[in-house]
């Protein structure tokens, strides 16, 4: 009996002991590739993956196409306190310089859900999350409208990020990007008072085609 009681309090113990901290990472991992998932997984950290000898390729090999890119972008980000490439990017020429109604419809979606909770649906910078500095982000959005830049410096920073906003490299795919594009240059249009280039035109119609503007192809 007294035998017993002694092994419960062991046990009971080691249960508590055991369960008293919680562990988050395990101490020794055995199997990496079981502890962590090779798969990317988003926004996940990748802190100590390196020194377990799982190497996550995140940018392509320099001088590789992904199969199926249509449009690869010469420049690559800049280091630190560079703005090099940043400023060599303006004169990359927008591959996409019309589009159908149907393709500016995905765009506008595209832009919705990807930008819209910053830049705002009108584009004018004052998004839910900023909400005119009443927003829980801080840091004031571009506003799309009036944003003179040529469309390549915009896709360089639609890629890697710029100041508080994230890159968008990793989220859209090239074409998607020049899209998104293609879609605020038919908004800054709009508000011009260009008309052509509505999105509202019927799906399929051809006729609603967008020119980016002479200066995306610019010289520095
Ligand atoms: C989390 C909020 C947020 C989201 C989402 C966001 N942006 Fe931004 N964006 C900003 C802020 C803040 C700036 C100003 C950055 C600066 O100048 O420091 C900015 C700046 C820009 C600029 C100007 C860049 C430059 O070089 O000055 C462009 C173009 C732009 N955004 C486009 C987009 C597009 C397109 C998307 C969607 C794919 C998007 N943004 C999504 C917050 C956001």
């Amino acid at each position: 009996m007294k035998k017993v009681s002694i092994i419960t309090v062991i046990v009971l113990g080691i249960v508590i002991w055991g369960c008293s901290d919680v562990k988050r990472e395990p101490s020794r991992v055995y199997m990496p590739d079981m502890a962590y998932s090779r798969a990317y997984e988003t926004y996940a950290s990748t802190a100590n993956l390196d020194s377990l000898g799982i190497q996550y390729t995140r940018q392509p090999v320099p001088g590789t196409i992904k199969r199926g890119e249509l449009f690869p972008f010469a420049y690559a980000q800049d280091k630190a306190g560079d703005s090099t490439n940043y400023v060599l990017s303006k004169q990359v020429p927008n591959p996409i310089d019309s589009m159908q109604a149907v393709h500016m419809k995905e765009a506008e979606r595209l832009y919705l859900v990807n930008c819209g909770i910053c830049h705002g649906t009108k584009l004018d910078g004052n998004g839910p999350l900023y909400n005119a500095g009443n927003g829980p982000y801080a840091a004031a959005p571009k506003n799309l409208v009036t944003l003179d830049m040529p469309d390549g410096q915009m896709f360089y920073s639609i890629t890697y990020g710029k100041g508080q906003m994230g890159p968008y490299g990793p989220q859209l795919s090239t074409t998607q990007r020049w899209m998104i594009i293609n879609y605020i240059r038919a908004k800054q249009a709009e508000a011009k008072g260009g008309g052509a280039t509505s999105t509202t035109a019927k799906a399929g119609d051809s006729t609603a085609t967008i020119k980016a503007p002479a200066d995306s192809t610019v010289k520095k």
